[in-house]
């Protein structure tokens, strides 16, 4: 069982794929903590419901970045959390989060990056005109939305397309390949080597998501 902490701001529907997946045994990993910076995150509710220990943490409380991201870590390391989950996390951690788990922050983002970085990655693809887009996991650096790949997912778009329909669109696969990612972590398949990441046994070159799901 793969120990995982989740971090969240809001709605929480990626958090909740995670839940049904552990639930119905096709991710073998457990959640043992939920870290929200926004106490009114719907997130937060889905954790009562599913008796998943959580705790609220708002920078607010705290001097500095630094202290805050601290505060975070230390509740991830108390629970001996193997791998850290962004889903819907609106913050942008540094090295001194990213030191205490090297390779093992995730992050998964609704557009294909390096496309429409940043906030509203669905309005910024269908302002764009764009025919693509779709959702990416990956690695977390320091960068924005531009850390080493490990998954992505095409979506088309439509002419008639609004943000919302696009968002719902591209949500769908944000819903399978997240915990299908954390899947293969827990499987022990995933290599880093710089930039590219390799999950070991998958199968590449497939389409709308490379590289092919299995379980999800
Ligand atoms: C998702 O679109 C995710 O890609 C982005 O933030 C949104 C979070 O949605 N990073 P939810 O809170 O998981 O429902």
């Amino acid at each position: 069982m793969l120990r995982i902490g989740v971090l969240v701001s809001g709605r929480g529907s990626n958090l909740q794929a995670l839940i049904d997946g552990i639930e119905d045994g096709r991710l073998e990993a457990s959640i043992e903590l939920v870290v929200s910076d926004n106490p009114e995150a719907y997130a937060l509710e889905r954790c009562r419901r599913h008796g998943i220990e959580s705790v609220i943490v708002r920078r607010k409380d705290y001097r500095s970045k630094e202290e805050f991201e601290g505060a975070i870590a230390e509740k991830l390391k108390e629970k001996d959390v193997e791998l850290v989950v962004l889903a819907g996390f609106m913050r942008i951690l540094s090295g001194n989060f990213l030191k205490h788990f090297p390779s093992r922050v995730i992050n998964i983002h609704p557009s294909l990056i390096p496309a429409f970085q940043g906030l509203h990655a669905q309005r910024q693809a269908v302002e764009f005109g764009a025919k693509f887009s779709g959702c990416t996991v990956h690695l977390v650096d320091e960068s924005v939305d531009a850390g080493p790949v490990i998954v992505q997912a095409v979506v088309p778009l439509l002419p008639e397309d609004t943000e919302d329909s696009l968002s719902e669109r591209i949500l769908r696969y944000e819903h399978r390949v997240l915990p299908q990612t954390v899947q293969w972590f827990a499987e022990g398949r995933v290599r880093v080597n710089g930039r590219l990441v390799v999950v070991e046994g998958a199968k590449y070159g497939s389409l709308p998501v490379n590289p092919e799901l299995e379980k999800f």
